[in-house]
């Protein structure tokens, strides 16, 4: 496969979106206006020869725990679970709870592409072509009220579908969180769709949130409730085991996990020999986020 410098991965509508605003306003945020930023000017001088990672690496090698615990699990034991029909709730701090199906938000909220490297807590990445919109686009449907301080996602309770729920791995139903200002992030994407298809099962169909700058965990797929809360909540992985999985889990090369180093990453896709790359403050995503954090002590706060 070809493989692609940052710029040029990057759609080119984008990209030169991004010079111009780039141009405008330096590297600052207030990017609202812009759309989508696969990558910072870091990630592109660190890592000059990345490239998409293959269709088949991203829907074969997954984590989904709901189908077992394997890399290749979720691709043989999903193909069967149902995603229609889906409905979707969002409630708690809100004016009105509401539920959507899933027609409605694949027609009420146009899908683009967008670019993005999802880093594994585990050590390994990859590029994604996502399709996809941001969170902020549907939460701006619902009115939410002043004690909206944390976003709680939801995925789907169904044992008799995810044979992997018959197992205490994880309290499930799935849970992840995100503070209202991650979540209003326009980095922080709903995800429908990759390599411009339909989103597999094995990656999360027919909804899954993703956050680029924050470990793959964090992205819960199969979402069927995203409720608005006032206090912090508990992840299925901080559950688990709360020393080693902390509710901001932004990607940060210095805080290593417990039991092994965050430093470098294994790009998935590449040749078995090939090094190991630097892993980058944020996932390389610290131009567009780092300001969400500022003051913040992020070896305590991880
Ligand atoms: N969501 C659910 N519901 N269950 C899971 O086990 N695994 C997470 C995340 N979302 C997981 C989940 C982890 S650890 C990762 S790295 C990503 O999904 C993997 O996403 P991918 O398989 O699409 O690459």
């Amino acid at each position: 496969m070809k493989k692609f410098k940052y710029s040029e991965i990057t759609p080119e509508k984008i990209y030169k979106d991004r010079r111009s605003f780039v141009k405008q306003i330096g590297y600052g945020l207030g990017t609202l206006s812009l759309g989508i930023m696969p990558f910072s000017k870091n990630a592109n001088a660190a890592n000059e020869e990345n490239k998409i990672t293959s269709y088949k690496d991203i829907t074969t090698y997954n984590n989904y725990y709901e189908f077992g615990t394997g890399k290749s699990d979720p691709y043989i034991r999903s193909q069967n679970f149902k995603t229609n029909p889906w409905n979707i709730r969002i409630e708690g701090e809100v004016d009105k709870p509401i539920e959507l199906s899933i027609e409605e938000i694949l027609s009420s909220f146009p899908s683009e592409e967008r670019i993005l490297k999802l880093r594994c807590v585990e050590g390994w990445s990859m590029i994604i072509p996502w399709m996809g919109f941001s969170l902020s686009n549907l939460l701006s449907k619902v009115k939410l009220n002043s004690k909206a301080k944390f976003v709680e996602f939801e995925s789907i309770y169904s044992p008799d579908q995810m044979s992997g729920q018959k197992y205490p791995v994880l309290n499930w139903p799935y849970k992840e969180g995100l503070r209202i200002d991650e979540a209003m992030h326009p980095l922080t994407t709903l995800v429908t769709g990759l390599y411009n298809k339909k989103l597999p099962n094995q990656n999360g169909a027919p909804l899954r949130i993703f956050i680029p700058w924050k470990y793959g965990f964090k992205s819960a797929k199969a979402i069927v409730k995203i409720k608005l809360v006032e206090k912090m909540p508990t992840s299925s992985w901080m559950w688990a085991s709360p020393r080693e999985y902390g509710f901001y889990s932004n990607v940060n090369p210095n805080v290593n996990h417990p039991r092994w180093s965050q430093a470098t990453e294994r790009v998935i896709g590449n040749d078995i020999w090939a090094p190991r790359v630097k892993t980058l403050m944020f996932n390389g995503y610290g131009d567009e986020v780092a300001n969400l954090y500022s003051g913040m002590d992020l070896k305590k706060y991880f």
